[in-house]
């Protein structure tokens, strides 16, 4: 089974199972939520659901307009029903780092109007500790004029900070809001609801991508095809 097709399934068996008629619904970013997109409008077309779909990005705005999936916003429904969103990696307590693809503010804001927020990824995101599996660090956003004494500061506090580049652009990656994404590796990150409050304690810290005690579940394609369902507290298959 490639990466692909356990992204694949993941999606589809978390829309399956979470969304229906009339829900208000969080779309997030990144390549494995194409699929949840997909598998939404099809179900909407053959179902005839009434969804509506808070985009987490622009990349997430984008897709849910090339699937035909009707839009809304936080300013016009702020309590969602659930979240369906992608990883980087995710600990055996269901705490995320996301933001691999630079979106994680937008995403951690709309899970945190969610009353449930599903993830969905593939087997090489699984870790018991976050830092194992996923070694570009942790993505944190940042207001462009605080960078330079930020990146100071969180080698201070033991971390190894890196501007993130563009890559058909000269200079640093700007997110949505404007602002820039510094990745910092912490190692195996023992603490991360504690490393989560120092950072952001950090002034011109705009938001960190440590998801801590959000998830209600998580769906992991595997290599051999299946799919294990992680819940926060039970874990089963
Ligand atoms: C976006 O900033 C991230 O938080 C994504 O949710 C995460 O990178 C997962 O992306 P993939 O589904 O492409 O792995």
């Amino acid at each position: 089974m490639s990466v692909e097709e356990a992204k694949k399934k993941a999606a589809i068996q978390a829309v399956d199972d979470y969304v229906k008629d009339k829900m208000v619904v969080g779309m997030g970013s990144g390549s494995t939520v194409v699929y949840a997109a997909q598998r939404l409008a099809e179900r909407v077309k053959k179902e005839n659901l009434h969804v509506k779909c808070v985009p987490t990005s622009f990349q997430s705005y984008q897709l849910c307009v090339e699937q035909g999936l009707p839009l809304t916003s936080l300013d016009v429904n702020p309590a969602l029903d659930v979240d369906i969103d992608g990883a980087d990696e995710i600990d055996a307590q269901l705490n995320l780092i996301k933001g691999g693809g630079g979106c994680h503010v937008q995403e951690k804001i709309v899970a945190a109007c969610a009353k449930k927020l599903v993830i969905i990824a593939d087997y090489r995101k699984k870790a018991q500790i976050l830092g194992q599996a996923w070694k570009k660090g942790v993505p944190v956003e940042v207001i462009p004029l605080g960078y330079v004494p930020l990146m100071k500061k969180l080698e201070a506090m033991g971390g190894k900070p890196k501007l993130r580049m563009a890559v058909a652009k000269a200079g640093p990656v700007v997110s949505d809001n404007g602002n820039f994404i510094i990745d910092v590796d912490f190692g195996e990150i023992r603490d991360p609801r504690s490393l989560d409050h120092q950072i952001k304690m950090l002034p011109g810290v705009v938001e960190t991508g440590l998801f801590i005690d959000m998830t209600e579940r998580a769906y992991i394609g595997e290599e051999n095809g299946q799919v294990t369902i992680l819940d926060r507290k039970i874990q089963k298959r």
